[in-house]
């Protein structure tokens, strides 16, 4: 198949775009930076330039790919400003909605979350509403998500993968990244999105590789949302000692919450285990740990998984660097 997969040089795309050419197919990776383009032509891909809130040269480069296959790994995190993440969801989506059904685009994937749900209790499946009568920063998010997944829906077969919170090489959980920095105090820690609270909150984690696994997986997929979460939704105070331990910085001091936010569920991955894809990392139980374990292996992308190494990752926390933390609930983008 001719795939286009926007996002290509992002964390999920740089592991997807070398296990698309792998497979035969013909793959186009679009992107922004000149250097993490040349990094994927080097992977047996085409790699064209554009950014997705220029719609003209969107609807001209997506036109000239041609591709039989749009798949959105597109997201704005790198700065961690919540309203950015949010104008490539709603303006960018909608974007290459339009350029793909100009194109006569007939099928697309696109990255979504599986923290928007609605409260509740135990891990969400795809049923359950998304949280669009959230108050307060949260419903800004969950709206953008509501867009970007009724824009995709425009697409006669659309797959909608709703991600746990991602760990692994180039994400904010590896070694070198965000949440470690935090983890440690470092004064000059970057931001991140995400909570580093460990009392009874609940999240879903999924390490980048079995993120792109499912993308490919998801090409013989039909319609619908579907979460890609490993198979342990797990409470803070439960997972964020071992995070620390993982990457060999302090772990936080439990909190004593009384009370879990009530969204704050995680979310099962029935529906995507029923059509046959099961995560290699099932728990971040032993997939922290490997990131440290052959240190920067698994960096070039591809396979990963127990016995291969993979690498560290995540997203999630939120705490500026100097700043005070914020809770799961206000800081999830
Ligand atoms: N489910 C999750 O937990 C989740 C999901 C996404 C991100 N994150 C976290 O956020 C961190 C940083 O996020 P990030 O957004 O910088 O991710 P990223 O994975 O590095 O980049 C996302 C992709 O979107 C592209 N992109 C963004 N805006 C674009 C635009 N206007 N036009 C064209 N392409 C555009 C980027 O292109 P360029 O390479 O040219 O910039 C890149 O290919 C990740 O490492 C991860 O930890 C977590």
């Amino acid at each position: 198949m001719r795939i286009l997969v926007a996002g290509g040089t992002g964390a999920v795309g740089r592991r997807l775009v070398p296990m698309l050419v792998a497979a035969g197919h013909d793959v186009t990776g679009l992107g922004r930076s000149p250097g993490r383009l040349e990094l994927l032509r080097a992977t047996g891909a085409r790699a064209l330039a554009a950014d997705v809130l220029d719609a003209s040269a969107l609807r001209r480069v997506v036109a000239d790919a041609a591709p039989d296959v749009v798949v959105h790994q597109l997201t704005d995190l790198s700065a961690a400003v919540p309203a950015d993440n949010g104008r490539v969801r709603r303006e960018g989506t909608r974007n290459l909605v339009d350029a793909a059904l100009a194109a006569g685009v007939r099928r697309m994937l696109a990255q979504s979350i599986s923290w928007a749900y609605a409260p509740g209790e135990g891990p969400a499946e795809e049923p359950v509403p998304l949280d669009v009568d959230a108050p307060g920063p949260r419903a800004s998010m969950v709206g953008s998500v509501a867009a970007l997944e009724a824009a995709v829906a425009e697409v006669e077969t659309h797959v909608v993968l709703r991600y746990g919170i991602l760990y692994g090489p180039g994400t904010w959980y590896a070694p070198d990244g965000a949440v470690a920095a935090a983890l440690a105090g470092r004064p000059d820690a970057p931001p991140f999105l995400g909570s580093l609270r460990p009392g009874p909150d609940v999240s879903s984690f999924l390490h980048v590789d079995d993120a792109a696994r499912a993308a490919v997986a998801a090409l013989e997929w039909p319609s619908g949302p579907v979460n890609v979460v490993d198979d342990e939704p797990a409470a803070g105070r439960d997972w964020l000692p071992v995070l620390s331990g993982a990457l060999g910085v302090p772990a936080p001091a439990p909190v004593d919450d009384a009370e879990r936010t009530p969204w704050a569920r995680g979310a099962s991955n029935a529906l995507a285990r029923a059509r046959g894809w099961a995560p290699r990392w099932g728990s971040w139980r032993e997939g922290f740990p490997a990131m440290t374990a052959t240190p920067g292996a698994g960096d070039a992308g591809g396979a990963g998984g127990p016995g291969s190494a993979g690498g560290p990752g995540g997203a999630g926390g939120s705490i500026p660097a100097g700043g005070r933390e914020r809770t799961a609930a206000e800081a999830r983008a």
